[in-house]
């Protein structure tokens, strides 16, 4: 395929210049205090703190809020932590907010802090400097408020290695003998897995941002070129159009790498008849988007990888078909299931239906013979986190305000037969199954799209080419340098509550 490139331009910047910047999208405090009520409730009396991501150990190194705590303040500074008294399942008084107190010093390195003062007034909390946070804790359990802590955070007391957050907990504990200490996390990742409209929104501009970037790295994607070519497209896609990240590690997988699930490495040179897994997410304003497409690095899917194309995304559709609002999120995956393991049948991959293997050499566990190509669940949830707490494809229904992924496969790793125990009934199935592993060898497809619930439908959000003719229509298009700005987006991506241009 012939492409042509020519010098990136930049005729934006007076456009942007004129974007007003209080339109920008943003989660109000009543929003923020809407959580923190709906958290309140249903949980025993008690001190509920929720702990704020450490400092990176270089300030030069990123920082990263954690998602819980993020979700509860919108608070985006290092050693922070929230402590609200919880009574009768509401909150009394005003939370508190602990913080970094200012220091002109670490601030020349570290950029501006808010301190006690400015977190006040920005927040409307009441707040006081970090170092007090744990006699206040303890005066608090110790004060008739509650000799019960709720504790959101990286607290889980079962494991060997503590972390940052089981030793602060811990250290509490030790000083406050007789006190219950309970996680709140599963309660608050209830509360979390219904989006808010002000979410929604948010949610839908990470998904237009990666969905452009899917659009350029199609037309630009072509044989000789490295994965770490398509990466560096796709993520500057995202910075350009304002996303503060990706939302996890690109995954650019070609040739045998499309099979590795989540290959990061994204670096080989791709190869003449590889198809190229391109698994993405922007992070706008700290909301995930997840879309993967799978494209033939030549521009044309051979007969091959056209089956295997075809039969992820038929498992897809007919995900999408079971898909209804308030109805079992559960269903989707089994639908998608048999409908893979019908192709995989007319493929020759696998015996039959539901035919299963040993897989172990002992003969002791039966696996799906499905599982040999299909090992992932069917989607997640999508919000803060690229896999965010929600009903999702698992258990509960797809009540409006989810927010989720569809995303089935077929990965016919090109070691497969040799990793497969060697019992005599596995002897058996490789003697069948051989001819068609070897057609399919090193086909990697995974389709991935999100879909979020409003109260009359579930809405496919993430619309990049999907079919097969749509995507060998793209790639057909020569890349001539990044998508001209298009000022209706921009102004789009910083607004509230608009429709999509
Ligand atoms: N995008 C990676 C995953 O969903 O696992
Ligand atoms: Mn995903």
């Amino acid at each position: 395929m012939k492409k042509t490139t020519r010098q990136f331009i930049a005729p934006t910047l007076l456009l942007l210049a004129t974007v007003t910047p209080e339109l920008a999208a943003q989660i109000s405090a009543t929003e923020y205090t809407a959580r923190r009520t709906a958290l309140a409730q249903g949980i025993p009396n008690g001190i509920l703190v929720a702990l704020g991501s450490p400092a990176p150990s270089e300030d030069f190194l990123w920082f990263y809020q954690n998602s819980p705590f993020k979700y509860l303040t919108g608070f985006d500074e290092p050693e922070a932590a929230l402590v609200m008294v919880v009574r009768d399942g509401a909150i009394a008084g005003k939370p508190l907010i602990f913080v970094q107190p200012k220091d002109p010093s670490r601030e020349v390195w570290e950029g501006t802090r808010l301190g006690v003062d400015g977190a006040r007034s920005a927040f409307g909390f009441d707040a006081r400097v970090n170092t007090t946070l744990p006699a206040v804790i303890d005066s608090l359990l110790g004060s008739g408020a509650g000799r019960t802590l709720h504790v959101v955070g990286d607290y889980r007391p079962d494991r060997e290695i503590r972390s940052h957050d089981d030793q602060f907990v811990a250290a509490v504990a030790r000083r406050n003998p007789g006190i219950t200490v309970q996680s709140a996390n599963a309660k608050l990742n209830t509360v979390r897995g219904v989006k808010s409209a002000v979410e929604q929104d948010l949610l839908r501009k990470s998904i237009a941002i990666t969905v452009d970037a899917h659009r350029e790295a199609m037309r630009l994607v072509e044989p000789g070129m490295n994965e770490f070519e398509l990466q560096a497209l796709i993520e500057y896609t995202f910075r350009r159009n304002g996303a503060d990240r990706p939302s996890f590690v690109s995954i650019v997988g070609s040739g045998p790498n499309s099979t590795t699930l989540h290959y990061g490495a994204d670096d080989r040179f791709i190869e003449n008849g590889d198809v190229i897994v391109m698994d993405i997410g922007a992070s706008y304003r700290g909301y995930a988007a997840d879309v993967t497409r799978t494209v033939p690095a030549n521009g044309t899917f051979t007969p091959a990888q056209r089956e295997i194309y075809q039969a992820v995304r038929d498992a897809q559709a007919a995900a999408e078909r079971a898909a209804a609002v308030n109805g079992p999120a559960g269903v989707l995956s089994e639908v998608a299931r048999a409908s893979l393991r019908t192709s995989l049948v007319k493929f020759g991959l696998i015996e039959s239906a539901d035919a299963t293997y040993d897989c172990d050499a002992a003969a002791s566990r039966q696996c799906t013979q499905l599982s040999l190509y299909y090992m992932h669940g069917l989607g997640h949830g999508i919000g803060l986190d690229v896999h965010d707490p929600g009903s999702a494809t698992g258990s509960g229904n797809l009540v409006p305000g989810s927010a989720f992924t569809i995303e089935p496969g077929i990965y016919v790793r090109g070691n497969l037969l040799d990793i497969i125990p060697r019992t005599p009934r596995n002897q058996a199935m490789i003697g069948k199954i051989r001819r068609a592993v070897e057609k399919y060898r090193n086909i990697g497809v995974r389709i991935e799209d999100d879909y979020i619930v409003t109260p009359t439908a579930v809405e496919w959000v993430s619309r990049a080419p999907r079919e097969i003719a749509e995507i060998e229509a793209i790639m057909r298009q020569p890349w001539t340098g990044p998508a001209p700005r298009d000022r209706s987006k921009v102004e789009w991506y910083r607004s509230t509550g608009r429709p999509a241009p």
